[in-house]
């Protein structure tokens, strides 16, 4: 059956996706335990969910780390493995056309909490961490410290919307706003863009001419809850490999994909 993988979790709001991997952990669906429960704001109403069944519990508050720095720069103080230009060359969130005080905020800004993240993390090893409604966009600093072999990816992401259309805050919104026929959700690995990460799985609805927006919402929550733990399986399975392709087009370009690919259960 192979090893009990441990599971750390980052949220930021109600956690129905975190309730939906413990219930599979539980269940003997997923061969995993969830080790720890982060959040950037004491308001997660999710934190809750972890800590009923003793599963231990943090918060690094971003927000007012983010308060202070505007307050007074210079009372923000970067970890000392902080290296400004490193990361924002290798950063993908802001395109070489933004306000570079803006970047530099963000950069500064977000590798203060996510040193204090790594702190606390630091307690509990694990093998995956899942973002379940973590509304943070990760930097290069946290990144590279958690996948530390590049190769072998273990962040994952939830998004509300089929990517790559409407990365961002509003997935369900976006769709809905856009006149989709359809919309999904998304499973992907982590890398340094915006929910740009290689995808692992991915389920759609069908948007009918009477849906809402809260309709809609409930209609992907619901695919959600299935689609979260079905990945974070595959990834105890052992069965989740990033790999890189090339293909050549008409006019000899050569293209890069990457991909997921999902090995075949053991047992067949
Ligand atoms: C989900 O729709 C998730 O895809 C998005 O935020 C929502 C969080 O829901 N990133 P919950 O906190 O898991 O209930």
């Amino acid at each position: 059956m192979g090893r009990t993988i441990r599971i750390g979790a980052l949220i930021s709001g109600t956690g129905t996706n975190l309730q939906a991997i413990i219930d599979s952990c539980e269940s003997g669906k997923i061969n995993g335990k969830i080790v720890f429960v982060g959040s950037d704001t004491p308001n997660a109403r999710g934190l809750e969910k972890g800590t009923r069944l003793g599963i231990p519990a943090f918060v690094v508050n971003y927000g007012s780390i983010i308060r202070d720095f505007k307050k007074n720069p210079a009372t923000v103080v970067p970890p000392d493995d902080f290296d400004l230009n490193d990361l924002i060359s290798k950063q993908t969130l802001f395109t070489a056309h933004a306000d570079p005080e803006t970047v530099k905020a963000f950069i500064i800004t977000r590798a203060v909490a996510e040193a204090k993240l790594i702190d606390e993390m630091r307690h509990y090893p694990f093998d995956l961490l899942v973002l379940a409604g973590y509304m943070r966009n990760l930097s290069p600093y946290f990144i590279e410290r958690v996948n530390t072999d590049p190769d072998i990816p273990r962040i994952m992401n939830i998004h509300p919307a089929l990517l790559p259309a409407f990365p961002g805050v509003d997935g369900y919104g976006d769709t809905f706003r856009y006149g989709c026929k359809i919309g999904g959700c998304t499973v992907h690995f982590v890398d340094y863009g915006e929910d740009s990460g290689p995808i692992i799985g991915q389920k759609a609805y069908e948007i009918l001419e009477d849906d809402t927006i809260d309709s809609i919402r409930a209609k992907g929550l619901k695919l959600e809850w299935a689609l979260y733990p079905e990945c974070v399986k595959l990834f105890a399975q052992g069965r989740l490999k990033t790999v890189h392709r090339s293909y050549e087009l008409k006019d000899g370009r050569k293209m890069r994909r990457t991909v997921v690919k999902i090995l075949p259960s053991p047992e067949y």
